[in-house]
């Protein structure tokens, strides 16, 4: 069985399936194909397809419009999908400003469409997008470097979800290279940005002529050393996706060594997490999205792992989510977003303790797993 589902959770993870569709049904009518961000008072007033075309989110709503669609056949989520993927356009046509993020924007709105209708040109959005994100490959530091300007040898942990649009790629195109860039990154990264105790680097920095580590700045957590907890997240379920896509035991020893510390971690809170958790005592700040991204790792890995050991995965996962929908949830149709609490990073104000929104599409995934309603996105 994918999720042997206590017979409480079932039901929990069914009542809370209910409270999505009634939500993101209203949602969908309300918002169209305005590409939002985060939500003010229950308003996503901003669109970010006029303010900022290019930024890495934005694949998150026609993410969550696709898992809709392909879990009712609801024609509204198809629809407003497609037009959102429609404005993506212009990022691909613009491409200054792109960045390794083309993974989190394409593979939920073109690479979804593909895989939901087959539409082709869907497909030939998602192919011009995996090798935008295979260009930017180091071949001598084996890397993909993260973002532009003067930052060449910049690789953030974030770039592990990025690196399935390239595995998607490779299964299309029948042509290994794309996993061997792939592969070369994710290796990369299991050396210099996970420690030893599970906890990782969310930025490192290498030397572009060899590859050598030159250093690790403190990146969206409190600062050098310290274990941002987004960036575990980024880790636990990029590294188990890797494993899916390679059958490479390393990377799921990785996945779980990781999940391992931010359980941990979690359980000292009550299933929210900080935002860092090797910041201070105080303040204290929360970020809920690292705990429903992690929740979809935890998920992942347990399809993986021998039956004896799937409990303590899906246990993990459903205490995260549980924490969260207890706390944080706002089921209101007539409000837009669902998982409040969200932080961008450690130090900025304006999106601390806000609902972003990649929250709610780790929420509606992990849900849609847990009532086997989801299609695998990454
Ligand atoms: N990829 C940036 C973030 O997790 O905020």
């Amino acid at each position: 069985m994918r999720y042997p589902l206590k017979e409480a959770d079932k039901i929990w993870a069914e009542a809370v399936y209910q409270k999505i569709e009634a939500k993101l049904s209203a949602e969908c009518g309300r918002v169209g194909s305005k590409i939002p961000y985060i939500a003010k008072d229950g308003v996503y007033q901003e669109d970010k397809g006029i303010t900022d075309i290019v930024w890495w989110t934005n694949g998150f709503w026609p993410g969550m419009l696709w898992q809709m669609y392909h879990a009712t056949g609801e024609e509204q989520y198809r629809q407003t999908a497609e037009a959102v993927e429609e404005r993506l356009d212009k990022a691909l046509d613009t491409y200054t400003g792109l960045h390794h993020d083309v993974g989190f924007m394409w593979l939920h709105s073109a690479v979804a469409n593909y895989r939901i209708t087959g539409n082709e040109r869907s497909k030939a959005r998602g192919l011009h997008a995996a090798h935008l994100l295979a260009g930017r490959y180091n071949p001598r530091g084996r890397f993909i470097r993260s973002w532009n300007r003067d930052r060449a040898g910049w690789v953030i942990v974030d770039s592990m979800m990025n690196i399935q649009l390239l595995f998607w790629a490779r299964d299309v195109l029948q042509d290994p290279r794309f996993a061997f860039v792939a592969e070369d990154h994710a290796d990369t990264l299991m050396k210099y940005t996970v420690r030893r105790d599970g906890s990782c680097n969310h930025i490192i920095v290498l030397d572009p002529q060899s590859g050598e580590l030159l250093e690790t700045p403190g990146g969206q957590g409190y600062g050098s050393g310290s274990s941002w907890s987004r960036g575990q997240s980024w880790a636990i379920y990029g590294y188990a996706l890797a494993y899916r896509h390679t059958g490479r035991e390393e990377y799921l020893d990785t996945a779980k060594r990781v999940a391992h510390y931010f359980m941990a971690q979690t359980d000292r809170t009550g299933g929210i997490p900080l935002v860092d958790f090797r910041a201070p005592k105080e303040p204290v700040y929360w970020d809920t999205t690292s705990g429903m991204c992690a929740a979809c790792g935890l998920l992942e890995i347990a399809e993986h792992v021998p039956e004896s050991e799937k409990e303590f995965y899906l246990d993990g996962a459903i205490k995260l989510l549980r924490a969260v929908e207890e706390k944080y949830c706002c089921w209101d149709p007539e409000k837009d977003s669902i998982v409040a609490m969200g932080s961008g990073s450690y130090a900025t104000e304006h999106d601390r303790h806000v609902p972003i929104i990649y929250g709610d599409y780790y929420l509606v995934e992990a849900i849609l797993r847990l009532v086997d309603k989801d299609i695998l996105l990454w």
